[in-house]
C-alpha cells in the first residue's frame, strides 16, 4: 500500500510549538515511529510526507494523490480542520481514504470551535490525543480498511 502523511499548517513547528499541548517532539521523528510501529508490515507500506502551512497546497497534494493512485492519506489539517470548507469538498470527491488524525484530543481543548470538523464528514475515522502515536494507529486503521476489502 502506499500512502501519503498530509500534515498541514504549524505542523512543521512541531517540537517547538506549545509542547505542553503537542509535546517536544518534531516532525522528523515520525518515520521512525511509523516504521517501528509497523514492524514486519514495513515491506507492505511505503509512505510519503508531505507538509504545508498553506490551504491550496494540501488541495494539490491531494489531487496529486488521487492522481498517483495512493491508497490512503493520514491528514492532519492543523486549524484547517476546523475552517475548511475547500479541503471538506476536496475529500468529498477525490475518493481515497482519508484517517483524520490530531496530536490532541480536540474534544478535550477548551475552544469549542476544535469541536467542529469540516473534514469530519470524509474520512473513514478520526485518531486523536495520542501525540505521534496517533498517526501510527492511523496507518493501521488504513491497512485494516484494505484488509477487509
Ligand atoms: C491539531 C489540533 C488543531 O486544533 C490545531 O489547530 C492544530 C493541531 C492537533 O494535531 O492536535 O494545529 O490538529
Amino acid at each position: 500500500y502506499r500512502f501519503l502523511i498530509l500534515n498541514g499548517p504549524n505542523l512543521g513547528a512541531l517540537g517547538k510549538r506549545q509542547p505542553e499541548i503537542y509535546g517536544t517532539d518534531g516532525m522528523e521523528i515520525l518515520p521512525v515511529l511509523l516504521d517501528k510501529v509497523m514492524g514486519h508490515r514495513t515491506a507492505d507500506v511505503e509512505l510519503e510526507y508531505y507538509q504545508s502551512n498553506s490551504e491550496g497546497a494540501l488541495i494539490d497534494r491531494l489531487e496529486q494523490a488521487r492522481e498517483q493512485g495512493m491508497h490512503g492519506v493520514v491528514f492532519n489539517a492543523g486549524a484547517y480542520t476546523h475552517t475548511s470548507l475547500a479541503l471538506a469538498d476536496c475529500l468529498a470527491w477525490i475518493q481515497v481514504p482519508c484517517v483524520e488524525v490530531h496530536l490532541s484530543n480536540v474534544l478535550a481543548r477548551p475552544e469549542p470551535l476544535r469541536q467542529k470538523s469540516f473534514i469530519g464528514r470524509h474520512v473513514i475515522g478520526v485518531v486523536a490525543g495520542f501525540g505521534m502515536l496517533s498517526y501510527a494507529l492511523a496507518v493501521q486503521a488504513l491497512v485494516q480498511h484494505h484488509e477487509k476489502e
